[in-house]
Parts: C-alpha cells; sequence; structure tokens
C-alpha cells in the first residue's frame, strides 16, 4: 500500500485523526478558528455537517450541539467521547433534510467538509445550512484552498488530501454566492505547521429591519 493510502486509512480512525491534527496543527488552530471567525456564545443552537468525532466539542463553550456526519465510527466515538454534550446524527449531508429543524440553528458549522463533496453536494449542503438557520444565523465553513503564488508545499499537500475536491477561492465563493447574499472570505496562510492554505467563509442573509420584525419583532 502506498504511504498517502495507508496515511488515509489511519486517518479514518477516529485516534488516528485525533493525533494528525495534533501533529500538524494542534490546539492553536481550533482556538484562532473559533476566537477570530466563529464566535460562538453560550447557548447557541448549533449544527456541525461533517462534524467528524466532534473534536470542537473541547473549544466550544456551552452550545446547544448536534453533530451530524456520515461516517458510523466517527460518531460512534463522538457518542463515546462527549455523549452526554449534544445530539450525534449518521447522516449524509447530501440527502439529510432535517425538515423539523428548519429556521432552529443560530450557527451551522461545516468545518473541513467541502472539499470532500462535489459541487451538487455542496449545494445541497449550502441549502440544506440555508434552510436551518434562523434569519440571523450564519453558516461558517473551513477548507484548504488552492492560490495563486501559493508554497509547492502546500499545493503538493493539498492534492493529496483525502479530500477530492479542494478548489480555488472563487470556485468556492461562487458556490456559497448562489445561497447567501453575504459571503465574507478570509484566507489563512499560517494556521499549520506545514506550509498551507485554508479559506474560511462566513456566510449569511441579512435580515432587514422589516424582516427582523415579522421574525422576531413585537406582536401587535
Ligand atoms: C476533514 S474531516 C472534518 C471533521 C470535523 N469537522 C473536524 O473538523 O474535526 C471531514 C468530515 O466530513 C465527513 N463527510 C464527508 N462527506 C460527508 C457527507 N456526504 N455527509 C456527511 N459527512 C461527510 C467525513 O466523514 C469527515 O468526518
Amino acid at each position: 500500500m502506498k504511504v498517502v493510502e495507508r496515511l488515509s486509512s489511519v486517518l479514518n480512525l477516529p485516534a488516528g485523526y485525533r493525533l494528525f491534527r495534533r501533529i500538524v496543527g494542534g490546539e492553536s488552530v481550533w482556538r484562532i478558528y473559533l476566537a477570530e471567525y466563529v464566535k460562538p456564545a453560550p447557548g447557541d443552537r448549533t449544527l456541525d455537517l461533517g462534524c467528524g468525532p466532534a473534536d470542537v466539542l473541547d473549544f466550544l463553550p456551552a452550545v446547544n450541539y448536534t453533530g451530524l456526519d456520515i461516517s458510523p465510527q466517527y460518531i460512534e466515538a463522538a457518542k463515546k467521547r462527549y455523549g452526554s454534550r449534544g445530539r450525534f446524527l449518521c447522516g449524509d449531508v447530501g440527502v439529510a433534510t432535517l425538515e423539523a429543524e428548519r429556521g432552529n440553528f443560530d450557527l451551522v458549522l461545516a468545518t473541513g467538509v467541502l472539499h470532500h463533496l462535489d459541487d451538487a453536494q455542496v449545494t445541497r449542503l449550502f441549502d440544506l445550512a440555508r434552510r436551518v438557520l434562523r434569519p440571523t444565523g450564519r453558516l461558517i465553513t473551513f477548507d484548504g484552498c488552492y492560490v495563486p503564488r501559493q508554497s509547492r508545499v502546500a499545493r503538493w499537500l493539498l492534492a493529496r488530501d483525502r479530500g477530492k475536491f479542494v478548489r480555488s477561492e472563487g470556485d468556492y465563493l461562487g458556490l456559497a454566492s448562489a445561497h447567501f447574499a453575504k459571503v465574507e472570505p478570509y484566507l489563512r496562510h499560517d494556521l499549520l505547521r506545514v506550509p498551507y492554505t485554508h479559506l474560511i467563509l462566513r456566510c449569511s442573509n441579512p435580515v432587514s429591519a422589516g424582516d427582523q420584525q415579522s421574525h422576531g419583532g413585537p406582536e401587535l
């Protein structure tokens, strides 16, 4: 088995994935990502799409957490480790409708997920996020990204990612903008101990004063 394939099968194990993240990034990646971009508040109703083993729970305040992932292994590990801290659902973001959760969430996360999905699946993820978010809610995404004049090491690593759909900033933005009126992109080249580029998107559909009144304003 080739080295890349062997690494990929180790990463499919929750413990292997956790160890790898610790080696290339450490806890500071979570801390910077959450403090500077996600800005979670205690009590936020949070949906984590492609949650993996739900490691983010080690760094989140006491939010109301639901994690969804396609991997039964990751979901089992999340339940074992964080059972009482949230709900953990096994399912495909491209198929899940979460119909009962319409307009329920303040925050949707898709951390390291878009680059695992083809354009049709990403479209369904954005569609799902938009439906389950409250009018004032936001979706935050975080993925590896190709940019011009990037370090060759970063490009080499991105090309060998387990996710087969690492995109350029423009391609990620194009997909997000089809579903969200406001998309704020942030490029970071400094989050890992190895050369790498991440793109973080903050996506929302800003509500006008009139909309706010009809959704949350006092009833007259
Ligand atoms: C790089 S991992 C990120 C995990 C987690 N968000 C984190 O940051 O630790 C990508 C995750 O997306 C999940 N995933 C990939 N395709 C998916 C799909 N179609 N539906 C739900 N989850 C998916 C994988 O199982 C994996 O847990």
